[in-house]
């Protein structure tokens, strides 16, 4: 059957169906040689020459991740940093962007520093109001407004076919950075995105022992062929073994996603309204500002992450961190084991992110017991 006749899960449990056909393999082999035989005639016919450029062992996974997205192509990147600075580098400088104040904190310094010193007008809003989109777009001027849906680390919502409009009607592109909906959740280019980002570091591979990042172009066009010459020209290529590692994670990332978001959804009406929690963000909380949004463009789960303001400030975070036995505490997401991190300490100083605020990343565990590890805590370190 064609590809675009299967659902998202069969694409995903076959990794499109592909077979390895010199050896019939179901499973790909891992493609690990950085050259490739030019033909007597001195052509590549192959189509390939070096692995800068291109590999085979990238595919499959590129194949997978375009199909369950709905995009014409998607490239893999040595990191989701790798892909996301990607699409910064394909602009000019002097064209002015637009970026959400709530967003993943490596990217943002990386706007700040490192893009506006090397020319790109980065301008910060509040990308969940679609009138403060609208406000500081300038026609002509704006060529990429950045969204992430939910976003690190307050799971803050955009609405991407309203800021999809705004950023289309000036003539600029929308960038979408999914890592957290995945397109178990969220089709961004549904929505009207151009671009669409994933750290495949979390949930795509979804078991904390890759680094890997991806783009899907909704179109390819003259500026998708930049991005894709970035990878190769400043070399943010993935290694083969994480390629066949990320298509082998790949396979679940229908399965493993709706679970975690099952367990977020329970913990976060748990402690909802909870004695010793200030507040909880989660975007599938009927009382979380962004909820209505969410419902419309995020199916099947509100993701695994959440977010618990710990009543007692930065201390009671920190110890209530400190007593947990069953969450690791760690940094990322996305992995099969549930992570607990103090968020502000991550993110060091001139965070804006609240001190109180504990991240929380929900795996594969039981929920019960991912709830009584966290009600133990509090417990273990009341005052
Ligand atoms: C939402 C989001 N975007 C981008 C990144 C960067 O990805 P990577 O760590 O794979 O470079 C991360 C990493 O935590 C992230 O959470």
């Amino acid at each position: 059957m064609a590809a675009k006749t299967l659902k998202p899960d069969s694409i995903a449990a076959q990794a499109l169906g592909w077979i390895d056909e010199p050896t019939r393999a179901v499973i790909p082999p891992i493609h690990v040689s950085t050259t490739y035989l030019r033909d007597p005639d001195n052509q590549y016919r192959s189509g390939r020459a070096y692995a800068r450029a291109d590999n085979p062992a990238f595919d499959q996974a590129e194949g997978v991740i375009a199909a369950l997205e709905g995009g014409a192509q998607a490239a893999l990147f040595a990191s989701g940093m790798a892909a996301a600075t990607a699409v910064f580098q394909a602009l000019a400088p002097g064209d002015h962007v637009l970026a959400p104040q709530v967003m993943y904190w490596s990217l943002r310094n990386w706007l700040m520093s490192f893009a506006t010193h090397w020319g790109l007008q980065v301008e910060s809003i509040d990308m969940t109001d679609p009138a403060a989109v609208k406000a500081a777009i300038r026609p002509g001027k704006t060529r990429l407004v950045w969204v992430e849906t939910p976003a690190n680390p307050l799971w803050t919502v955009t609405d991407i076919a309203a800021t999809a409009q705004s950023a289309h009607a000036a003539g600029a592109l929308l960038a979408v950075d999914s890592t957290v909906a995945t397109p178990s959740i969220t089709r961004p280019i549904e929505h009207g995105a151009d671009i669409v980002m994933h750290s495949a570091t979390k949930y795509l591979n979804g078991h904390s022992d890759v680094i890997a990042g991806a783009l899907i172009a909704a179109r390819d066009d003259a500026f998708w062929q930049r991005v894709k010459s970035i990878r190769v020209q400043l070399g943010g290529t993935l290694g083969s073994f994480e390629a066949w590692l990320l298509l082998r994670g790949l396979r679940t990332v229908h399965l493993r996603v709706p679970r975690a978001s099952q367990s977020a959804q329970r913990i976060a009406e748990h402690f909802d309204g909870h004695a010793r929690i200030e507040a909880v963000h989660y975007p599938g909380l009927p009382g979380f500002a962004g909820h209505a949004v969410a419902a419309r463009q995020m199916h099947g789960g509100f993701s695994g992450m959440l977010s618990l303001r710990v009543k007692g400030g930065e201390p009671a975070a920190v110890a209530v961190a400190a007593k947990i036995e069953l969450w690791k505490r760690a940094t990322s997401l996305g992995g099969t084991e549930s992570l607990i991190e103090h968020r502000a300490s991550v993110e060091g100083a001139g965070t804006p992110v609240p001190t109180d605020l504990l991240r929380l990343s929900v795996g594969l565990e039981d929920a019960g017991d991912l709830i009584d590890d966290l009600e133990q805590a509090l417990r273990a370190a009341s005052p």
